[in-house]
């Protein structure tokens, strides 16, 4: 087999075979192959896309490409979430004991996150103690006993998606769907999980910014899931504003906290709820979703999703008194008010834009050795379709540093107050 009459053969808009596949990632992963065929293979499927079939073999080309978690030492059906990314996401905080006090194991990779905020693992950090240097055993103990454990990130999970995502990254073919799609749930079924359950995020703040583009990459997704064994299905879900009130880390724990105790933002709760019914009826704790929703809003009456919060931040060394009281979270030295300019109701909040201005605070790393604060973020006081007055607060930034003129900024030019407003539907279509 030669690279360059496979890098033709795409260019022609023929299907490569499985065995083509897997030595072109094989290749590209050992350096056998070049980056410059490999970007010319990449170009070509960027322009001629991808069968099901082929889609289906790069990823699990990809996952062979290194080390896979074995996660079948844990009793029951191992049910992941993935989201595709947002501003102030805080579900997959409320997620993990949500599920779990249903019974539903819970073992989660984490990794730091790159981007507005943290990710969920700098998050779970804003507890004091909070640690994930447990070692595979352990883990697997913990979620047999308790339901729900993170650990860091494996070193070789997924090597060839890292390094044709660097290359993809520099030759214009990061928006593919089906490289896209192959690279995401390359890293889910590499983690070993039985089912999983996608979010993929619409909109200004999202990676897909229009609907039609996220439904092409959802369906993609959930056709390679399930072709090769995972029971897979998406939701798709709005993005052009952030979710939930709070954007940065400790902020984003409060919240978490707050939703568990049934007192979140209507949006995070919604969410919640939805991505969290979708979970059990995969985890087979349910007959439908009505059935699982229930399930989940028991929990969290009941306290019982709270007291599990509590059992996992304790289980890996968190203080989990934060969870009764929030003031030993970490703080902010300042609290700043935006306040409105004029009357009127809120008719965009640009997600991406309020993203930034947290990062500008230092809530969420530009490059991976960026430290971040942990304290620092924002709480916004309106969301879309919410009217307001002139002079009330729009948005408290928590930061510590008394100059944020150019955070002020940044948020002014984010929010648009007219005469009309109307709030988004949070769910827009759901794919299985
Ligand atoms: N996120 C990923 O993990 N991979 C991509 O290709 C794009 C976004
Ligand atoms: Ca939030």
């Amino acid at each position: 087999m030669r690279i360059v009459d496979l890098i033709a053969k795409k260019r022609d808009g023929k299907e490569l075979s499985a065995q083509e596949i897997e030595f072109f990632v094989k290749g590209y992963t050992d350096g056998s192959i070049p980056d410059y065929q490999a970007s010319a293979m990449m170009m070509a499927i960027y322009f001629q896309d991808m069968t099901d079939r082929e889609c289906a073999d790069l990823t699990m080309a990809m996952v062979n490409s290194g080390d896979t978690i074995d996660l079948s030492a844990i009793d029951g059906i191992k049910v992941d979430k993935h989201s595709t990314g947002g501003v102030g996401d805080t579900t997959t905080l409320v997620l993990a004991p949500l599920v779990a006090a249903l019974d539903i194991p819970v073992a989660k990779m984490s990794g730091r996150g790159l981007g507005h905020t943290g990710g969920t693992l700098d998050k779970l950090e804003s507890v004091k103690g909070f640690h994930i240097e447990i070692n595979k055993d352990q883990f697997i103990d913990l979620v047999n006993r308790h339901k729900v454990a993170v650990i860091g990130q494996s070193g070789n999970l997924t090597p060839a998606d890292k390094k044709m995502y660097a290359l993809r990254d520099v030759t214009g073919t990061v928006n593919s769907i089906p490289l896209i799609a192959s690279s995401i749930m390359s890293k889910k079924i590499a983690a070993g999980s039985d089912a999983i359950v996608l979010d993929v995020k619409t909109g200004a703040g999202a990676f897909m910014k229009t609907d039609e583009d996220a439904i092409a990459l959802a369906k993609s997704m959930v056709r390679i899931g399930n072709n090769v064994g995972r029971h897979t299905m998406a939701v798709i879900s709005d993005m052009s504003q952030p979710l939930g009130f709070a954007i940065g880390n400790a902020l984003e724990m409060q919240e978490a906290i707050d939703t568990l105790r049934g007192k979140g933002p209507a949006d995070l709760t919604e969410l919640t709820l939805v991505l969290g019914s979708q979970m059990v009826m995969l985890a087979k704790k349910a007959k439908t979703l009505e059935e699982a929703r229930q399930m989940l809003l028991e929990v969290i009456n009941n306290g019982k999703a709270l007291e599990k919060f509590k059992e996992f931040l304790a289980n890996q060394g968190g203080d989990a008194s934060v969870v009764d009281h929030p003031e030993r979270l970490p703080q902010a030295k300042f609290k700043i008010e935006v306040p409105a300019k004029t009357a009127g109701v809120v008719a965009n909040i640009i997600a991406d834009e309020i993203g930034v201005a947290a990062m500008l605070l230092g809530a969420g790393r530009a490059t991976k050795e960026d430290d971040i604060d942990l304290a620092v973020g924002l709480m916004l006081h309106r969301k879309v379709g919410d009217s307001v007055q002139a002079g009330d607060s729009l948005v408290t930034i928590y930061a510590n540093r008394e100059e944020v003129s150019s955070v002020m900024d940044k948020i002014y030019n984010s929010i648009e107050i007219a005469k009309h407003g109307q709030a988004p539907k949070l769910i827009h279509t759901v794919i299985t």
